[in-house]
């Protein structure tokens, strides 16, 4: 283990275990204010050693875990709701792919075993729930549901392991000091046990958490291939270029796996905690937006949302005249030349893919938003993504609709086809 500084040892001696099962115990909305008061401070702590550039690098580095594992606490005053960041522990998430931002490949691999890590945790959360041994969320327990849940958790697992996950294990537990979080190589520690607590004690809530912060590692994953994979098109190197979109398209399938899960979420428990969430919508994603802004350029119909939401004003940078999205590169070559059909098909089965996943996506807005009202975004929800459901790279594209309609019998494909014009000739 590293030396500790004075500071160090300091914020060492906390009890992670403690901070834990304090919002665990009751959920992140009905923490005791001493309890918060008490985290509170720490976080300011935290952050005033942050900002100290006297202190050791390692003592940063604790600092770092400890500002990401208190940082709702920290952010979220009493009373108030979380943004899509705090109700995911985004911080949590960056610390985690942290040591390997300096490498497309390192990024694609942490999110893989990422997803491998929060699946993994799922799993044993949801045997533990069955058997009676986790003490909380024991509220809207539907015990066939779960059963049916294990089972879809394990096929996921098993795609991910095929697609390249790791399944090493972090031995560091949540008994374990801040300096082992922090001394951890694949920070898979911090993701199992310093982050993902839910609001209430809604069962469900856990799985809901936890598929949200696997999608975003899907939506990284996805936009890393995609960006290699629009250079490798434009220097004309298509065997590198259909490697990059078969990675992606890999993504799109766990997104997919992902939904599967998440499905069996009752609706009516999914109700006993979406009021709670209304201010971490989705829609806030900023690594969505420029994975789909990625794809065919920045869409303008979204515009409003882009410049409403702080944090997603980024994404207008993409009207930079230099920008090249998956769509133009791809369009720009010959699909009937023998080099470029395998990247067309490649790109096909992708775009494909990810459109199931808007499809997959609506059914849930449509099933459980009552009377297809608003989305917590501050969009018109359903119709919104209805809207958008056919944003992707070729136009003439479907998305799997018996995948769809396995999941969702009663969403009518008729009623998604491609806008067609309104008007033919006279209005
Ligand atoms: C019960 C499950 C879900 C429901 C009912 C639901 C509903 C919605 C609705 C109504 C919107 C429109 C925006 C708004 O909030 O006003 C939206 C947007 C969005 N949701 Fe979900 N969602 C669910 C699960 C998920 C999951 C698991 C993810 C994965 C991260 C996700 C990602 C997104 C994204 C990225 C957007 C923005 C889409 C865009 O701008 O085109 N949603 N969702």
């Amino acid at each position: 283990m590293m030396s500790v500084s004075p500071a160090g040892a300091s914020i060492n001696q906390l009890r992670l275990d403690a901070l834990m099962e304090g919002q665990l115990s009751v959920g992140r909305e009905y923490m005791p204010s001493s309890f918060r008061q008490e985290w509170a401070v720490v976080h300011s702590y935290a952050a005033s050693i942050m900002a100290d550039s006297n202190r050791s690098a390692f003592t940063h580095e604790m600092a770092k875990v400890l500002l990401a594992a208190t940082s709702f606490i920290g952010t979220v005053t009493a009373g108030k709701q979380p943004n899509y960041y705090q109700y995911i522990d985004g911080q949590m998430l960056d610390w985690y792919l942290e040591p390997v931002t300096s490498s497309t490949v390192g990024l694609i691999g942490r999110s893989l075993d990422g997803i491998l890590a929060l699946l993994k945790m799922l799993r044993v959360f949801e045997t533990r729930s069955l058997n009676g041994l986790e003490a909380y969320h024991r509220e809207h327990f539907d015990e066939t549901q779960i059963r049916r849940r294990i089972e879809l958790i394990e096929e996921a697992l098993e795609k991910v392991r095929q697609y390249g996950g790791t399944d090493l294990e972090d031995p560091v537990g949540l008994d374990a000091p801040l300096e082992s979080f922090a001394a951890s190589t694949s920070r898979k520690c911090a993701l199992i046990h310093l982050m993902g607590a839910p609001l209430t004690q809604s069962h469900d809530e856990v799985l809901f958490v936890r598929v949200l912060q696997a999608s975003e590692f899907c939506f990284l994953g996805i936009r890393l291939s995609v960006s290699t994979a629009i250079s490798a098109i434009t220097s004309g190197e298509a065997p590198r270029a259909v490697r990059k979109l078969q990675t992606a398209t890999r993504f799109a399938q766990l997104l997919r796996e992902l939904l599967r899960i998440l499905q069996t979420m009752p609706v009516e428990h999914f109700a006993t905690f979406r009021s709670l969430t209304g201010k971490a919508s989705a829609l806030q994603s900023i690594g969505f937006h420029l994975m789909d802004t990625l794809l065919h350029g920045l869409n303008t119909e979204k515009l409003e949302h882009f410049r409403r939401i702080e944090h997603l004003k980024p994404v207008l940078c993409f009207c930079d005249k230099d920008f090249v999205s998956l769509k133009q590169a791809v369009l720009d070559t010959e699909e009937s030349r023998p080099e470029w059909r395998e990247v067309w098909a490649a790109c096909r089965q992708f775009d494909k893919d990810l459109l199931t996943w808007r499809g997959l996506h609506l059914g849930f807005a449509k099933r459980y938003i009552p009377q297809d009202g608003p989305g917590t975004g501050g969009t018109s929800g359903a119709r919104y993504l209805r809207q958008h459901l056919f944003r992707g790279i070729f136009d003439d594209h479907e998305p799997d609709w018996d995948s769809v309609r396995e999941m969702f019998p009663d969403l009518e494909p008729n009623g998604h086809h491609h806008a067609m014009p309104s008007v033919l000739i006279v209005p």
